[in-house]
């Protein structure tokens, strides 16, 4: 099921914020101060906790299925769904024959099986050998199939394309490519809950950040966030996007001004580890002001120490915004005036 819409990204951010605002275990989670000792006080978004689904992902893929079913509905059936109908007996009968499909470092299938499973829908998870076999007990959880395939993220994103058409499943992934776009999109939209968070935060506080730090792995995350920083946040600050010096798809496609595809080892930055960029996400984050940054996995390890020490347990992909402040300092582009903010995108 795909309609494609192109690479241009509006977001209908109102959509996405009273659909999930609506889901009981939603709430919106901590911006947390850390009394840093760099010098500044570091903001920090805290998505370990998010809708208990434990990082960002929450946001994005049970949202996705949502729209994707209202969608279908209307296609099939000619006539608008509105979205409190979803768990209705004759809808959940219509979502119980759609399965969802979607390649997975981890956290976005968590994100998919659990939406599936609230609308009553079939999940079907790819996932690399690099992920690691906890993922596979939490997708269990939720009752996903899980398969394993490719030795990289690229492999198992490439398997769930082909098996979705064997299982005649709506591929639902994270990432997008030409002629794939309505549905990351969707993803995305789901993710620009945390930037609308925020705002609605520091319009109360005034207390706006200087700087936003970005971990990104296709560019999902980063691209949301930077396209609703730029539309939607009365004072603008530097965005700067951090991944892995191993995967590092997006600066390098910024500066070969075309998508590419990088190489390099496996990142102990699991969830960051992708080697091609998003096509949606690439395009925003071309069209928006924004810095680019590498850290390596030990920049990232300590950050993870660092943070867990100050209360924060996560991971190395949970701690890589952070790893790029405490990098920055070493550049001396930040100072006391600084208020840089930075996600903590899961827990450990
Ligand atoms: C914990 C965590 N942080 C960051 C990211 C990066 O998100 P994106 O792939 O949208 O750039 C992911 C993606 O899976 C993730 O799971």
């Amino acid at each position: 099921m795909e309609l494609e819409t192109g690479i241009k990204f509006y977001p209908n951010f109102k959509r996405a914020f009273d659909y999930i605002r609506g889901i009981d275990t939603y709430s919106a989670t901590p911006l947390e101060t850390l009394d840093s000792g760099l010098g500044f006080p570091v903001r920090i978004k805290n998505e370990s906790g998010r809708m208990g689904l434990g990082s960002f992902k929450a946001l994005g893929g049970p949202y996705a299925a949502a729209q994707l079913i209202l969608q279908k509905w209307q296609m099939e059936k000619g006539e608008e769904l509105p979205s409190h109908r979803l768990h209705d007996p004759d809808v959940r009968a219509f979502s119980a024959e759609q399965t969802f499909m979607t390649a997975s470092a981890g956290n976005h299938g968590i994100g998919v099986a659990a939406g599936a499973k609230a609308l009553g829908a079939k999940a079907v998870i790819i996932l690399s050998e690099t992920v690691p076999t906890d993922f596979e007990a939490r997708l269990a959880a939720f009752d996903a199939k899980v398969i394993r395939a490719g030795h990289n993220y690229e492999a198992s994103v490439a398997a769930a394309r082909n098996e979705a058409k064997y299982w005649n499943a709506i591929l639902l992934s994270d990432g997008s490519w030409p002629g794939y776009t309505h549905i990351p999109k969707l993803v995305m939209e789901g993710y620009t809950v945390m930037a609308e968070e925020l705002r609605q935060s520091f319009e109360t506080s005034n207390q706006w950040p200087t700087h936003v730090f970005l971990q990104a792995g296709v560019g999902g995350l980063a691209a949301a966030i930077t396209w609703m920083i730029r539309h939607n946040w009365r004072k603008q600050p530097e965005i700067i996007i951090v991944e892995p010096a191993s995967a590092a798809c997006l600066k390098e496609s910024h500066r070969a001004g075309e998508m590419v595809t990088v190489t390099g080892p496996i990142s102990d930055m699991g969830r960051l580890d992708c080697k091609a960029p998003s096509l949606v996400a690439w395009h925003v984050l071309e069209a928006s002001d924004v810095k680019y940054l590498t850290i390596t996995d030990k920049e990232c390890i300590d950050a993870a120490s660092v943070l867990s020490n100050f209360g924060f347990p996560t991971t190395s992909s949970g701690a890589a915004s952070y790893a790029g402040v405490l990098k920055q300092i070493d550049n001396t582009s930040l100072d006391e005036t600084s208020r840089p903010l930075v996600f903590v995108t899961e827990r450990r």
